[in-house]
């Protein structure tokens, strides 16, 4: 008979997931097991903070969707999901940040340069740039996904005024890595205010809602790491604030005037009406190359 008490549990419990096959994956799990029995000790845990733990949980699952994943928001507040993209960066490369609950695959290719503004209300812009690896050679062979929201705040998927693939794009860069994106400025917006992560953890630590204004990107390029990022603006007021600790110094532009009547044109934009950022993107070579 396993006589099991407070000296051996842990070892226990870790012990009993030895068979699992995959070697990371039981590292993982034995990992996260000690943790949580750690955890338990440390702030010695009752019965009744437990089960409130386990309802928080319920109700995460209960409000989550397939278009609306209460999980994931709970990692972004925690830091957990820029804590992971943190994890991942390597030197010289441009700094992951949150991918969030609104990218979607199969986003419309758009030749380069992008046209996004449409009937979009909002302040035209244009995001200018060049994908190259941390040497800063260009990789032509890049291809950019992208989105943002529109001036309201939302994002297509929960707009049904907007339509379908509104402000989103799929794109290739040229021969010298270059992309531009004419598209309007985006704006903050707030994280959902209707379920438990809201109620029960951010508003009640008087944590913001808000997330700094910014559109979301992802580089791809055979032979190197994918970059899943954001690029802010440095004139948006929650950039101390960002409730899922999105912002990282590297990501934020800022947007300038330009004269440039070549690239005005190109875009269909007249004068002193657009706005432009001009982004570098640094890829890392996978380690496997
Ligand atoms: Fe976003």
């Amino acid at each position: 008979m396993k006589n099991i008490d407070l000296s051996n549990i842990t070892d226990a419990a870790v012990q009993s997931f030895c068979a699992l096959q995959n070697d990371r994956t039981r590292h993982l799990v034995q990992k996260l097991v000690a943790s949580l029995h750690q955890y338990a000790k440390d702030v010695q845990l009752t019965h009744e903070e437990w089960r409130a733990a386990l309802s928080f949980l319920h109700a995460c699952s209960d409000i989550s969707s397939e278009s609306r994943s209460e999980f994931s928001l709970l990692s972004d507040v925690l830091g957990v999901s820029s804590l992971v993209d943190l994890l991942g960066g390597k030197p010289g490369a441009t700094p992951g940040s949150v991918l969030g609950p609104f990218h979607s695959a199969g986003s419309p290719w758009l030749n380069n340069p992008a046209h996004l503004i449409g009937a979009n209300e909002g302040v035209p812009v244009l995001f200018r740039g060049r994908v190259c690896d941390v040497q800063g050679k260009p990789l032509p062979f890049a291809s950019i996904d992208y989105w943002q929201n529109a001036n309201n705040g939302l994002y297509w998927q929960v707009d049904p005024q907007q339509p379908s693939d509104n402000l989103r794009c799929q794109l290739q860069v040229d021969a010298d890595g270059m992309f531009e994106i004419a598209t309007i400025r985006p704006v903050p917006y707030e994280i959902p205010t209707d379920g438990p992560v809201w109620r029960d953890l951010v508003q009640a630590a008087q944590r913001s809602s808000w997330r700094a204004a910014h559109a979301h990107i992802i580089v791809t390029a055979p032979g190197y790491a994918r970059l899943v990022t954001e690029l802010f603006d440095s004139e948006d007021p929650y950039l101390d604030a960002d409730a899922v600790f999105g912002v990282r110094e590297a990501l934020v532009g800022t947007f300038k005037s330009t004269q440039d009547s070549a690239l005005l044109s190109r875009h269909g934009m007249e004068g002193d009406n657009c706005l432009v950022m001009d982004v570098e993107l640094r890829l890392s070579q996978t380690e496997y190359e």
